[in-house]
């Protein structure tokens, strides 16, 4: 098939190459120039493992190319996907704008058997109100389908490749069954297809995203809770995750979920909800919980020095909003950063990838460390907020001549409490 793919970021460049591996022949389009022209040398502007092997495998066999120009390919398309950003407007909705935008560029461009396919994440009742713009602008119906995207950054080829199902929204089964037959490669292993109303798949997505956002609050509440009174989360999580009821994912304490997707998807589902008169109790909590846990660290570093926070220095490892990734979009880090600035703290930062992300916001003010152990040397403490593997198991001893006290807040629980107070280390992790 000829699929262009509208927006290249890290949905939209993932899904163009393994498309493009799997034998179709991809366009990526994207307004930036500049990451296009950075993608034509064969530079790939997102960390995302294994993505610059296959980008680089598939440009060279013919199958994958960039351009800023929809009018050269969109004409040819069988699928033009669109996979724009849909981020947080101020009222909290998402800002549809791109996504408004790139409908009225390919309208006067697409072909009578095009399929237009939206991929990025959308308000439900955004497929069909699109649908109704291109027949406006085009005097005929356009087949629109919904088809979330669920691909996790930091293991997106192959959560994109061996996805544990497809969900399109359909208003047409033959749609469907052409988008059936595009994704019939990496559905080998009979995980499923699933074709469903267009509502229905805008709703899946957020509903999926809320849920687990929901669990990530939850055990967060419960582990502030197990300490204070003095229960470990760690043992509690193992004594409710062997319920198979209940399972084990998603249930890690931290501080808090960050990124590009669960905050923003998040208030885009409230937003929906109030705008039917419902008021969602449970999605306000989990995002109420979730900017508190935000803080979580930063209380108990100014509790623990008493409030004496100027001039102190202290290590942060990590910063991206996940491992895997150096996407630092609503990132823990950065309001943990940002408090600590506040009090007058002074920062050394290390992240294996997301390091130049950071320094765009921060500039001079943080001490960048490219090796882990550097950001050490003469801090009051180390705080992790990014369970990078890498970090999981370190030289304890050289940390422990490097650091200026031996202090460790552990936002990822990353060591064993007993193990860390034996090797001389004052340890406070989230829970335990
Ligand atoms: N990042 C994820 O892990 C993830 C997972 C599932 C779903 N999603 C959803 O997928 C969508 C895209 O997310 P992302 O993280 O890839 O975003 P992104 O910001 O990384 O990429 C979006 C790209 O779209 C381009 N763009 C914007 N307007 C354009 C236009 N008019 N024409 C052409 N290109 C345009 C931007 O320049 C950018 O390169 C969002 O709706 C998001 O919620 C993201």
């Amino acid at each position: 098939m000829h699929i262009v793919m509208v927006g290249t970021g890290y949905v939209g460049l993932v899904t163009g190459t393994c498309l493009a591996d799997s034998g179709n022949d991809v366009t990526c389009v994207d307004i930036d120039a500049g990451k296009i022209e950075r993608l034509r040398r064969g530079e790939i502007p997102i960390y995302e493992p294994g993505l610059t092997e296959l980008v680089t495998h598939n440009v060279r066999a013919g199958r994958l190319q960039f351009t800023t120009d929809p009018a050269t390919v969109v004409p040819q398309a069988d699928c033009v996907f669109i996979a724009v950003g849909t981020p947080q407007s101020d009222s909290g909705a998402a800002d549809l704008s791109g996504l408004w935008k790139v409908a009225d560029t390919i309208a006067p461009l697409l072909s009578t058997k095009t399929i237009v396919v939206i991929k990025s994440t959308v308000p439900v009742g955004t497929n069909r109100a699109v649908a109704k713009r291109l027949k406006e602008l085009t005097g005929r119906q356009v087949d629109v389908a919904s088809n979330p995207e669920f691909l996790k950054e930091g293991c997106a080829i192959d959560d994109f490749t061996k996805p544990d199902r497809v969900v399109v929204g359909v208003e047409r089964p033959e749609v469907a069954d052409v988008l059936h037959d595009l994704y019939r490669p990496f559905l080998r292993t009979e995980h499923p297809f699933l074709a469903m109303g267009l509502e229905s798949a805008e709703m899946t997505k957020y509903v999926a995203n809320c849920l687990l956002a929901t669990k990530i609050s939850f055990i967060n509440e419960m582990a502030n809770l197990c300490e204070r009174v003095g229960a470990n989360i760690n043992e509690v999580r193992r004594g409710i995750g062997h319920d198979q009821r209940i399972g084990f994912s998603f249930l890690f304490p931290g501080v808090g979920y960050g990124g590009s997707c669960f905050p923003k998807d998040i208030r885009a589902l409230i937003h929906v909800a109030e705008q039917h008169q419902l008021e969602p109790q449970i999605l306000n909590a989990v995002d109420n919980v979730n900017n508190a846990q935000k803080h979580v660290l930063f209380h108990k570093v100014r509790q623990h020095f008493r409030g004496e926070l100027t001039g102190r220095t202290f290590a942060i490892w990590g910063l991206a909003f996940k491992p895997r990734t150096d996407d630092i979009r609503e990132a823990p880090a950065l309001t943990l950063i940002e408090s600590l600035l506040n009090a007058g703290a002074k920062l050394h930062v290390h992240d294996p990838i997301a390091m130049d992300n950071v320094r765009q916001i921060h500039r001079d003010k943080l001490k960048y460390c490219a090796k882990m152990y550097d950001a050490l040397e003469g801090a009051d403490a180390l705080l992790i907020v990014t369970e990078w593997s890498e970090f999981r198991n370190p030289n304890f001893e050289l940390m422990r001549q490097l650091l200026r006290q031996p202090v460790i807040f552990d936002g990822r629980n990353l060591w064993e409490p007993t193990l860390m107070r034996q090797l001389g280390f004052e340890y406070s992790g989230i829970g335990l």
